[in-house]
C-alpha cells in the first residue's frame, strides 16, 4: 500500500471513536486551596521547551502530510494553531524527503501560520541531512523524532528492524541547530529509556503515553489477522510522565496521549511537563471546514486552564509543575511497583 492512501485510512480510523483510551491522567487529584491568592488577569500561560518561548502550554501534535488530499487538513490545523498562537508539530516528513513533490503538503503549515512555533517530524530511521531537511522545508524551530516501533510492528507493510537508534538520534541532535524533541506515538516512553535519550542531549520528551488514539488498535483496523496481543500495549501518560520526571536529569517534558481537556493538561504539568500535545482532538475539527469550532475548543482550554491555576494559587505553568497531588489507582500501583514515592507529589509544599 503506498504512504498516502495508509495516511488516509489513519486520518479515517483516528476519527472512530474505539481508538480511544482510558485516560491515566484521572488518578491525579489536585490538593484543593481554600485560600488561593490569585487575580484571572495576572495567570500567565506562558511556558518553554527546549529553550523554546510557548505563549500556551498546548501543541496541536503531529498529525499529516505526504498526501494531496491532506493538504487542507494541515492547512486547518495551521489556521487554529495561528489563531490561538499554539505551537504545531507536522506529521512525519519522510514522505516528502522520499518525493519532494508532496513538500508542499507540509509547506502549507509555515505559509498558513509564519510567524507561529513550527516542530518539524521525522522517524528515527532519518540521517542528519534528512533531519536537516526537514527543518528547513517548513522553516522549523525545533524538531520531533518520533519512536513507533510497535506500530511498525502491526502495521502490515511496517518497519522490521530497529538496530542503532539511539546513535542515530545522538547525530541528528549534534548535527542540528534547534532543539530535538523525542516522542512517542501513543505508547509511552519508560524512564531508563528517557535517561539515554537525555544522556545524548535530547531537548525533550513527548511521552505519548497510551491513552489516547491507539495505533496498534489503527493498524489492526488494517490487518486481516488482527495482533490482538498489542491493543493495551504501553505506558498509560500519567505513568509515563511519572517516569520521566522522577529522572534526576534536566530535560523539558511533553505531555501527550489522549489529552482532551484542561483538566488533563493541567494533571500532566502537575506531573512535570511543561507543556501538552493534543492530536486526535484536534483531527475532528481539521477534517473538515471546522477549524474555527476547532479555535473555540482551544479559547475554550485556555480558559479553563486558567481558572484551574487560579483555583489552585498559581500564577504560572512553572507554578502549577509543584503543585501537590494525590496519585490514585493504577497509576499508583504502577509507580509504587517502579520505586517512584508517590509522597513526594503530595507533600510538595508541605515544608
Ligand atoms: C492521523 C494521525 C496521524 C499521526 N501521524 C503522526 C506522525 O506522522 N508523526 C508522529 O510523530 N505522530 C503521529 N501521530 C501521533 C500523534 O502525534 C500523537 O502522538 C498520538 O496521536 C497520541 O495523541 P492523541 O491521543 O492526542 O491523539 C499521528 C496521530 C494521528 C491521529
Amino acid at each position: 500500500m503506498s504512504r498516502s492512501s495508509r495516511k488516509k485510512e489513519h486520518i479515517q480510523l483516528t476519527l472512530r471513536e474505539e481508538c480511544l483510551g482510558i485516560q491515566s491522567l484521572d488518578d491525579v487529584q489536585f490538593v484543593h486551596n481554600c485560600l488561593p491568592e490569585f487575580a484571572m488577569d495576572e495567570i500567565s500561560l506562558n511556558t518553554s521547551i527546549g529553550g523554546l518561548q510557548l505563549s500556551s502550554p498546548i501543541i496541536v501534535n503531529a498529525m499529516t502530510g505526504g498526501a494531496n488530499e491532506v493538504t487542507g487538513i494541515n492547512e486547518h490545523l495551521a489556521m487554529i494553531a495561528r489563531e490561538t498562537k499554539l505551537a504545531m508539530a507536522v506529521g512525519s516528513q519522510m514522505a516528502a524527503i522520499k518525493d519532494p513533490g508532496v513538500e508542499e503538503t507540509y509547506r502549507v503549515v509555515r505559509k498558513a501560520n509564519p510567524k507561529g512555533i513550527i516542530f518539524a517530524n521525522i522517524g528515527s530511521e532519518a540521517t542528519p541531512e534528512m533531519a536537516q531537511k526537514a527543518v528547513d522545508m517548513i522553516e522549523a524551530n525545533g524538531l520531533q523524532i518520533h519512536l513507533n516501533a510497535v506500530q511498525e510492528l502491526v502495521m502490515p507493510e511496517g518497519d522490521r528492524t530497529f538496530k542503532g537508534v539511539l546513535q542515530r538520534i545522538e547525530k541528528i541532535v549534534q548535527a542540528l541547530h534547534v532543539p530535538v524533541i523525542i516522542k512517542e506515538v501513543g505508547f509511552g516512553i519508560s524512564g531508563q529509556q528517557a535517561r539515554k535519550l537525555a544522556e545524548i542531549g535530547v531537548s525533550a520528551i513527548d511521552v505519548g503515553g497510551k491513552g489516547g488514539t491507539n495505533f496498534a488498535r489503527i493498524e489492526n483496523g488494517r490487518r486481516e489477522n488482527p495482533m490482538l496481543s498489542f491493543n493495551d500495549w504501553g505506558i498509560s501518560t500519567a505513568s509515563s510522565l511519572l517516569e520521566v520526571s522522577s529522572l534526576k536529569h534536566k530535560i523539558g517534558i511533553v505531555s501527550s496521549g489522549g489529552i482532551r481537556t484542561a483538566i488533563d493538561v493541567a494533571r500532566g504539568i502537575a506531573l512535570g511537563a511543561s507543556a501538552a500535545g493534543i492530536a486526535g482532538s484536534f483531527l475532528h475539527y481539521a477534517v473538515k471546514d471546522r477549524w474555527e469550532e476547532g479555535v473555540y475548543y482551544a479559547h475554550l482550554l485556555h480558559q479553563e486552564l486558567a481558572k484551574i491555576m487560579g483555583a489552585l494559587g498559581v500564577a504560572t505553568v512553572e507554578q502549577l509543575r509543584k503543585v501537590p497531588v494525590i496519585i490514585k489507582g493504577e497509576t499508583y500501583h504502577w509507580a509504587t511497583m517502579r520505586g517512584i514515592d508517590c509522597r513526594i507529589f503530595a507533600q510538595r509544599g508541605l515544608d
